[in-house]
């Protein structure tokens, strides 16, 4: 069957916060400390301490925000213990994370500069666990109070003259959890004590974003929002994809059957299921939609590679992430009017990377590419697009073979994101443009895919997965037709030519 699709690109149905395209780091087996951090002495190429190889590969594809230091580390970490000179910072263990020694090393100045150099927004997330209301509020007083304060004094003293600026705050992460373990009436008034002193202090205006559910726990997003929805600016919704039942079989990132990716894609999609049922819930609490849905960690989570500690979360990177990806994207985007901002788990070394390093090198997953096609979202108008799609059956289940999504840019050209998600059939695709006048002139397009369900970049092969120009494409008129290969993602581009909405 042939998968038919309408854009109207008449029909805007939102703005795609470019936040969605955010990223969370951790301080998490490599991913700060080598992924990110080298220090300033390391042979490592770096620029203040910062690998300058990992730092360029972010640059190009335009990480918006960055959440630090945790996950379950923000609710062991005491951010006094992180600035001042280096070498007399406290070294702790890290509990959560492989019990390994943290120096302390990369703290909020070296975090702040890293912003800085990427451009993009900090995200912090801050300690409720095991932390007190006066040590937020005195990290926030630290960061932000431009004049005279034992906070802005002490800054100063560590070398940094002017306040930053700070947006996004988080108070506590997966306090159901790792964050304390609480029932949501008790994490509710928490956070309404804890937000209080988490001050805007001059022009510093801060988004305060509350600890929200885990996956399907609907109970904590009423209780949020029925108790604390005036307080807060966003509420977090954590999901990862994985493709095992059961947290001690959760799968080979590299090693699976044809059952297995199969899997993977539906729980991908069951992202959608769950915005849209935590948002109802924000919707009877806040019919405005002011309050943003803030996926604040999402992406596959599979066993540790063989032989690695299995405290640090790494894995192998297949054109499977790839799909999953591109799948939650399309689905934030329709939901662009609740979902304000989402951080993949995690930037480098942990989890679904975009990045993965050993000693001095360095690849680029099938997950970066992703990132990298689709940063022409950011921003973007979403598009209102009807879909009339094939299935893709396994053992009884079905799926819809193909996700899509489109949006206009400030310049009124059109992307076209699409994934084909069937690991054997390709999936051709006929388009149609409404409400665009003219002929459609100008298209190209950009295609990640592998013949194998397993394809992933080494060290060896850095670039056995990567994007190349997508050359399966007619037009004619207002029409596109497009043949996708079985497991790809593709990215389109109409150029505008004199088209004025
Ligand atoms: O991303 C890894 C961990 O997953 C985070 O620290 C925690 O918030 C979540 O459970």
């Amino acid at each position: 069957m042939k998968n038919t699709v309408y854009i109207n690109t008449d029909i805007r149905k939102g703005k795609i916060n470019k936040n969605i395209y955010g990223h969370f780091s951790e301080h998490l087996g490599r991913c700060i400390y080598e992924g990110i951090w080298v220090g300033e002495d390391s042979p490592i190429p770096n620029e203040n301490g910062i690998r300058t190889d990992v730092l360029n590969a972010l640059k190009q594809i335009q990480v918006p925000v960055l959440r630090w230091p945790g996950g379950c580390f923000a609710d062991e970490y005491h951010w006094k213990d992180g600035v001042g000179p280096r070498e007399d910072r406290k070294r702790m263990v890290n509990t959560h994370w492989g019990g390994v020694v943290e120096n302390n090393h990369f703290g909020t100045h070296e975090f702040m500069m890293l912003c800085e150099m990427l451009g993009c927004e900090p995200y912090i997330c801050g300690n409720v666990g095991s932390g007190t209301v006066q040590e937020m509020s005195e990290w926030v007083e630290y960061m932000t109070f431009d004049g005279e304060s034992p906070m802005a004094g002490w800054r100063q003293e560590n070398g940094r003259k002017d306040p930053w600026n700070l947006t996004y705050f988080g108070v506590g992460n997966e306090n159901w959890g790792c964050g304390g373990n609480m029932r949501p009436e008790y994490y509710a008034d928490l956070y309404r004590r804890y937000q209080t002193y988490v001050r805007n202090y001059g022009d510093n205006k801060i988004y305060k974003i509350a600890g929200g559910p885990n996956v399907d726990n609907y109970h904590w997003t009423e209780v949020l929002m029925k108790e604390a929805a005036r307080y807060m600016d966003g509420l977090s919704l954590h999901y990862y994809t994985i493709p095992g039942d059961f947290w001690e079989e959760k799968g080979s990132a590299t090693d699976f059957s044809e059952d297995e990716w199969f899997t993977t894609m539906k729980k991908s999609l069951h992202m959608d299921t769950l915005i849209t049922k935590h948002s109802t819930i924000m919707d009877k609490y806040d019919p405005e939609q002011r309050v943003g849905l803030i996926i604040d960690e999402w992406g596959t989570w599979f066993d540790v590679e063989e032989g690695t500690n299995p405290g640090f979360l790494y894995q192998q990177n297949t054109i499977r992430d790839a799909l999953v990806a591109g799948l939650h994207f399309n689905i934030f985007h329709n939901h662009c009017n609740r979902v304000q901002m989402a951080n993949i788990a995690q930037t480098v070394n942990v989890l679904q990377s975009m990045i993965l390093t050993e000693g001095e090198k360095m690849l680029l997953t099938p997950t970066y590419h992703v990132f990298d096609m689709y940063k022409v979202h950011q921003d973007a108008d979403l598009l209102s697009v009807e879909t009339n799609t094939d299935t893709f059956a396994n053992d009884g289940e079905k799926i819809p073979q193909v996700s899509i999504s489109a949006s206009r840019d400030s310049d009124n050209n059109i992307h076209i994101s699409l994934c084909n998600v069937d690991n054997k059939r390709e999936a051709e695709i006929e388009m149609e443009l409404r409400g665009w006048s003219k002929e459609i002139a100008e298209i190209a397009g950009k295609i990640l895919y592998a013949d194998e369900m397993s394809a992933h970049n080494t060290f060896e092969q850095p670039n056995a997965v990567q994007p190349t120009m997508f050359e399966n494409l007619t037009v004619q008129g207002n029409k596109v037709k497009a043949e996708l290969p079985p497991m790809s993602v593709a990215v389109l581009k109409i150029e505008n030519r004199g088209e004025s909405q």
